[in-house]
């Protein structure tokens, strides 16, 4: 094995240690440490909870008088300055690392390069860039706040194999297997909002709420212009009853109703004025809402459906992401819903390119994923 593969080696496996403890930290980044002599593996470390030390601490704990002269693996640059009064750099250097390999330097331009320069004033040797379009995906929230200030949008699609979201009467029970259920849980708790328009919200009724263990709710956000969301609607109901308010937030935009506006937030939705100041459109400005979003403290959206403000999504701009969920069946028919929907495109050229597609298999089912371009 040469000395690279030996890098590469070690950092897929701070890689899963990054994946590895909670399923939503945002705003904070996924993090994992390893430390190694040669290749052998000497301490590891991830976060067990967003309140817990940081990976290096308990990587150099484990390690104890090994990691002098040891090799220290991190997905991501580590954290500038003192936190709940703990210089990580400081305690690397206190250690005695001989060196610090890191996937990607911090995102936050405030930070970057800080502490790898701050390490190597200490006399410490340190490199950048292993395994870096990996670490980048990892953490592709917390970049996208860092970088832009606005939300990262993931677009997810169940659909069938000839690319049905329900049949012409609407059915989409039972389309996709348990496997993918689960994954559109993990999802939802990995996810700071899930965002539906509002037919979908009137047709089906969802809960839209988090099944997974340890995961919490996601805040649903409806696109509703005209705020015709039902108080009664299966949205306002809590999975845990503990949690002091539902957490619904309603954009609208000219028209509502002040009366039903009022019932909204009796019921405990949070309205979010969004009208589009720039055209004569009646409806919500998608863009703006995403503003508003990130100031709320939303770092991420999935956008669950229907084909109506998917197309709006994409059209806005505002997607990253796409998780198409393939079903092993064919449904058929000209009526049957497909996933997006608007004018479309008239010519090929005018399709948006998909990038990095990656899939798996989720049970029966079929993950496909991708990047806007
Ligand atoms: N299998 C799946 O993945 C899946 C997931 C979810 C839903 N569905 C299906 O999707 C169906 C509903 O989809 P749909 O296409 O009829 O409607 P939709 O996308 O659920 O909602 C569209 C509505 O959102 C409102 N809206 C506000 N601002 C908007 C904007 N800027 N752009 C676009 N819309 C905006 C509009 O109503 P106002 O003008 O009143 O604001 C618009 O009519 C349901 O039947 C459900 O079964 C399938």
């Amino acid at each position: 094995m040469t000395e690279q593969e030996q890098h590469e080696r070690l950092m897929q496996r701070t890689l899963e240690l990054a994946r590895t403890g909670f399923i939503k930290i945002a705003p904070d980044p996924f993090r994992g440490a390893l430390l190694a002599q040669g290749d052998q593996i000497v301490g590891e470390g991830y976060m067990a909870n967003r309140n817990d030390l940081a990976p290096e601490l308990h990587a150099l704990k484990a390690a104890g008088d090994k990691a002098r002269g040891a090799t220290l693996y991190l997905n991501l640059e580590p954290a500038f300055g003192a936190r709940n009064g703990i210089n990580i750099v400081e305690a690397i250097i206190g250690a005695g690392v001989a060196r610090v390999i890191v996937a990607m330097r911090d995102p936050n331009l405030n930070a970057s390069g800080r502490s790898l320069r701050a390490l190597e004033q200490a006399g410490i040797e340190t490199a950048c860039g292993v395994l870096e379009a990996e670490a980048l995906q990892l953490n592709e929230i917390y970049v996208k706040d860092m970088r832009t200030r606005r939300p990262f949008v993931n677009l997810l699609t169940c659909m069938s194999l000839d690319g049905k979201t329900a049949t012409p009467m609407g059915d989409s029970d039972g389309l996709i297997s348990s496997a993918s259920r689960d994954f559109v849980h993990t999802l939802r708790a990995r996810y700071d909002a899930v965002l539906m328009g509002v037919n979908a919200i009137l047709e089906e009724d969802p809960q839209l709420n988090c099944k997974v263990l340890r995961g919490c709710d996601p805040w649903r956000v409806i696109v509703d212009s005209q705020a015709r969301t039902p108080t009664l609607a299966k949205i306002f109901l809590r999975s845990d009853p503990d949690e002091p308010r539902p957490p619904v937030l309603i954009a609208i935009s000219y028209g509502a109703h002040e009366e039903h506006l009022r019932s909204l937030r009796h019921a405990g939705a949070e309205i979010l004025h969004c009208p589009d100041e720039d055209s004569s459109s009646p409806q919500v400005d998608l863009s703006r809402l995403m503003q508003l979003l990130h100031k709320r403290g939303i770092t991420s959206v999935l956008i669950e459906g229907g084909a109506t403000i998917k197309a709006a999504a994409l059209q806005s701009g505002i997607v990253d992401k796409v998780s198409f969920i393939v079903a092993p069946k064919i449904i058929g028919g000209q009526e049957a819903k497909s996933p997006v929907g608007g004018e479309g495109a008239m010519i090929i050229p005018e399709a948006l390119p998909i990038t990095q597609m990656q899939s798996r298999p989720l049970g029966s089912d079929l993950l496909i994923e991708g990047y806007l371009a």
